[in-house]
């Protein structure tokens, strides 16, 4: 189906669109070329779709600082990366501390775990007014059997960055071990695993970094013991073929089956274009824009911004922010804008339920702005012309 009319396109948050021309060029000639099974056989071919799929993995672990390309564990996107580290890490009677803020990729896993009463869960609160952690609250919360600490680096409502290093400083000192989920900061927020002493580093390839859907990585720093973890899922691996149970071998430890090398390929393509074009920029970039839709709803009466609100409201954010226009419901907010403007906007409560809750906006929650890479500030100013519009 081909999309009628034109798209001022504002759901970066949910999937960067569009894509860099190098991405499908990089994916058509890597089918076209070397789309063979990377691994499995030792033809010329399958050396080079795996000498690819490493070469990706080093550019991904360059990307966050890492210091072991074997580490890199290449996954399908960032809730598939987060479900690989909660089930391989998590042993019986664990307590794990996570927060309100979180994304259902972090809080549903964990919640089943809970349920089945495999872990203990805390759930620490977020500020409505900064929309951020207070890391003295999770300090307070950490007991002895207290083995993880799972946190998301910004907020997919909200957009606020929370202080992930002051958490992995605390974690550290007390030996438990850190998470980071970095949906919606890798590729514009700087993230680098032995400064912000991160243990384990879950992150989607599609949305800041540019890339396809279906990919995504999971960092496991040299902080974590291989032996330590469980296998996540089993099956072929490529080597060691005749070992009844999966070879404790990184990355195939924790990847068994054939790799979504095409989408991979992309992704290679995408990091290095988000580097060249550098990532802070980018940040600014999209800080401005949300600056600039804050700066022009604030004419509107009506209109609710959620978290810090004022003139340097975007500094504390990735490029995302989110608000309620009554009389209308995001909903319907997000119908309108949507058949009558052409405007992509994700209204509702984001998979973020809790996040909703402690803002006060649960179970209809808001509608969700968010500007990437090629946004430009006409959209933003097409949004509030929308929204003035109605309002
Ligand atoms: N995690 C994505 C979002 O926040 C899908 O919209």
């Amino acid at each position: 189906m081909v999309v009628d009319g034109e798209v001022t396109y504002l759901d970066n948050a949910a999937t960067s669109w569009p894509k860099p021309p190098v991405v499908a060029e990089a994916m058509s000639n890597f089918l076209a070329q070397e789309a063979a099974n990377p691994g499995r056989a030792g033809h010329r071919m399958a050396v080079a779709a795996e000498k690819m799929l490493d070469s990706v993995r080093k550019i991904l672990t360059d990307f966050v600082g890492g210091t072991d390309l074997h580490r890199m564990v290449l996954a399908m996107n960032g809730t598939d990366a987060l479900n690989i580290a909660f089930k391989s890490i998590l042993r019986p009677g664990d307590h794990v501390i996570t927060s309100m803020v979180e994304h259902n990729s972090v809080s549903r896993p964990l919640q089943a775990m809970a349920d089945a009463r495999f872990i203990e869960l805390t759930r620490v609160d977020f500020s409505p007014q900064t929309g951020v952690i207070d890391p003295a609250d999770i300090a307070k919360a950490i007991t002895p059997r207290t083995r993880l600490i799972a946190l998301t680096h910004a907020s997919n409502v909200l957009g606020t960055i929370q202080p992930i290093r002051e958490v992995g400083l605390i974690a550290r000192e007390r030996g438990v071990r850190f998470l980071v989920d970095a949906a919606q900061t890798i590729g514009v927020v700087p993230i680098h695993v032995v400064n912000d002493a991160i243990d384990i580093l879950a992150f989607p390839g599609h949305k800041s970094l540019l890339g396809p859907t279906g990919t995504g990585a999971l960092y496991v720093h040299t902080t974590i013991d291989i032996g330590e973890l469980a296998a996540f899922r089993e099956g072929g691996t490529g080597g060691d073929s005749g070992s009844p149970t999966q070879p404790r071998l990184m990355p195939y430890f924790l990847e068994a089956g054939t790799p979504n090398t095409v989408g991979i390929c992309g992704l290679g393509a995408a990091v290095k274009y988000v580097t060249d074009h550098s990532p802070l920029k980018t940040l600014h970039h999209e800080q401005q824009l949300v600056q600039r839709f804050i700066d022009g709803a604030g004419e509107l009466d009506q209109l609710t911004i959620y978290g810090p609100t004022g003139s340097d409201a975007s500094r504390c954010r990735v490029g995302t922010v989110s608000f309620n226009l009554p009389p209308y419901s995001p909903q319907e907010l997000g119908a309108i804008l949507d058949d009558s403007f052409g405007i992509a906007i994700r209204p509702g409560l984001h998979c973020a339920p809790y996040a909703h809750k402690t803002l006060g906006t649960y179970p209809d929650g808001a509608v969700r702005v968010s500007p990437g890479f090629f946004s430009t500030a006409d959209d933003i100013d097409k949004l509030l012309a929308a929204l003035h519009q109605m309002g």
